[in-house]
């Protein structure tokens, strides 16, 4: 070990082992997918029964919405920290930027069906920030290479 290598390896701390993804990143981003889809059924199917002034538990499918909400947004983080796992072994997910970005979407988009329950009355902004939000984090994964420079 040369004197720079030693010092760039005491700044940087040990090494993290290469992580071993459990599968490929073709399964993971069909999980992901798979995920994001049932999280806009979710918000279409409940966000439209609230914009109909229709009392939440009058829906018979209120608990199917739930589950694709909460289902949706459990395969969304598998399918993306595999992918992570996949494409940068060995790194942190967390070093890179625009993952914090898409993170913090997936907290909005877990916290906005509370919100519709608790205001219903707010259903069309909450259903039209879902989608933008929705549209955001897809646009950041699609294309995050040129936009972050990652
Ligand atoms: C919150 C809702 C989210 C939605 C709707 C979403 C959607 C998407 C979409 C549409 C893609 C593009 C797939 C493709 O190019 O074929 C993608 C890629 C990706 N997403 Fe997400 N995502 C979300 C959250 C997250 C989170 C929280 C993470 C990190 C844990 C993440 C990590 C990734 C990764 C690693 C890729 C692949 C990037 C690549 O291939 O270079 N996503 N996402």
């Amino acid at each position: 070990m040369t004197p720079r290598s030693e010092a760039v390896a005491f700044k940087e701390g040990p090494r993290r082992p290469p992580v071993m993804p459990a599968l490929g990143y073709d399964i993971y981003i069909l999980f992901h997918l798979a995920g994001a889809f049932a999280l806009a059924m979710a918000y279409g199917g409940l966000g439209f029964w609230a914009l109909n002034e229709k009392e939440a538990e009058e829906n018979r499918f209120k608990k199917h919405g739930t589950i694709a909400h909460g289902v949706g947004l459990v395969a969304i983080l598998v399918g993306g920290f595999g992918m992570l796992a996949n494409l940068y072994p060995g790194e942190s997910p967390m070093s890179l930027g625009w993952v914090h970005i898409k993170l913090t979407i997936w907290v909005a988009l877990g916290g906005g069906l509370t919100l519709l329950k608790k205001k219903p009355e707010y259903a069309k902004e909450i259903v039209i920030i879902a989608f933008v939000l929705l549209f955001a984090a897809g646009s950041i994964g699609a294309n995050h290479m040129p936009w972050f420079g990652a």
